[in-house]
């Protein structure tokens, strides 16, 4: 049967769900992120796909979920506003800053979550630290760049490890930084950027949630920024 941080992804894609429900519009796109607690949300939202136009999906993973479930999957240079982008998280501190890509999903999440109103973070009460950086950091990386990035990324301390066989929506590698604290993630999130041959960083810090549904085990707890 389902485990108890399954009851809580649950409880916190239906209270994603019960958010953005009373905005839903017959022209209303709605972004969707990557993972376990996304899928669940996309679970959630599918009775309701009549009411809204459709979704732009932060990965393949999900694009193919949504369109199983009925859900129009549209590009995002086709579409307009985008009210709400939904997606879970890896760890997220009290300033809704967070690290996300354990999915290697992390570029397009930033771009989509970039064109939204909203940042709607679901998670489960293990996502929620007093600092970041437990949770491996994950770095896209231009494949012929790899090891240049990760001796830079040595440089500032850490201590890269090529998450061997994935490769990106993209066409790109991952290089995930363990043992790394993050102790002011808007600075690092722009340092790790500025190395050439970094496409993107999982820090969401510059861009972090608007709202956190976090699921704990006696409730839904609501957290805005
Ligand atoms: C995907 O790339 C990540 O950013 C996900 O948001 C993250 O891995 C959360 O996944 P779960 O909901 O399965 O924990």
């Amino acid at each position: 049967g389902a485990t108890r941080q399954d009851e809580l992804k649950r409880a916190v894609a239906q209270a994603a769900l019960d958010e953005i429900a009373p905005h839903l519009e017959r022209d209303t796109v709605i972004g969707i992120g990557t993972g376990s607690t996304a899928s669940l949300f996309i679970d959630a939202l599918a009775p309701l796909r009549d009411r809204f136009l459709g979704a732009v999906a932060s990965s393949e993973v999900s694009a193919k979920q949504l369109r199983d479930h009925g859900i129009e999957v549209l590009e995002l240079n086709s579409v307009g506003r985008i009210p709400f982008y939904v997606d879970g998280a890896d760890e997220i501190d009290h300033e809704l800053a967070m690290i996300k890509g354990g999915g290697a999903a992390l570029t397009r999440e930033k771009i989509v979550a970039a064109c939204a109103d909203h940042f709607i973070c679901i998670a489960d009460e293990s996502k929620w630290v007093p600092q970041l950086g437990q949770y491996p950091l994950p770095i896209e990386v231009i494949p012929m760049a790899r090891s240049y990035v990760a001796r830079e990324l040595v440089a500032l301390g850490a201590s890269p490890i090529y998450r061997e066989g994935v490769v990106t929506d993209n066409g790109n590698q991952i290089l995930d930084l363990y043992d790394f604290p993050i102790p002011q993630p808007k600075a690092m999130e722009s340092r790790i950027n500025g190395i050439v041959g970094v496409v993107c960083n999982g820090i969401f810090a510059h861009r972090g949630a608007d709202l956190l549904l976090l699921g704990r085990t006696n409730g839904v707890e609501r957290l805005e920024r």
